[in-house]
């Protein structure tokens, strides 16, 4: 499973890594640190980044298999 944040899109709102702690992080802005990058999600993470997804106002993280 892939997580990704399109840089265009993330606002800094901060919902992301505060649901899903131990996957994504803040930068010293306020952003999310993989902002316009991806991760591969580790197992026994995925029903997080699904909740980062979800919690994201600007549907700036797409989830993929
Ligand atoms: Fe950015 Fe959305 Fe997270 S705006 S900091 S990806 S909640």
């Amino acid at each position: 499973m892939k997580l990704h944040v399109d840089e265009n899109l993330c606002q800094g709102h901060g919902r992301c890594y505060a649901v899903a702690p131990d996957l994504l992080e803040p930068d010293d802005e306020g952003f999310v640190t993989i902002k316009g990058s991806s991760i591969d999600v580790p197992a026994g993470q995925e029903e997080f980044a699904h909740r980062a997804r979800n919690a994201c106002p600007e549907d700036a993280i797409t989830v993929s298999d």
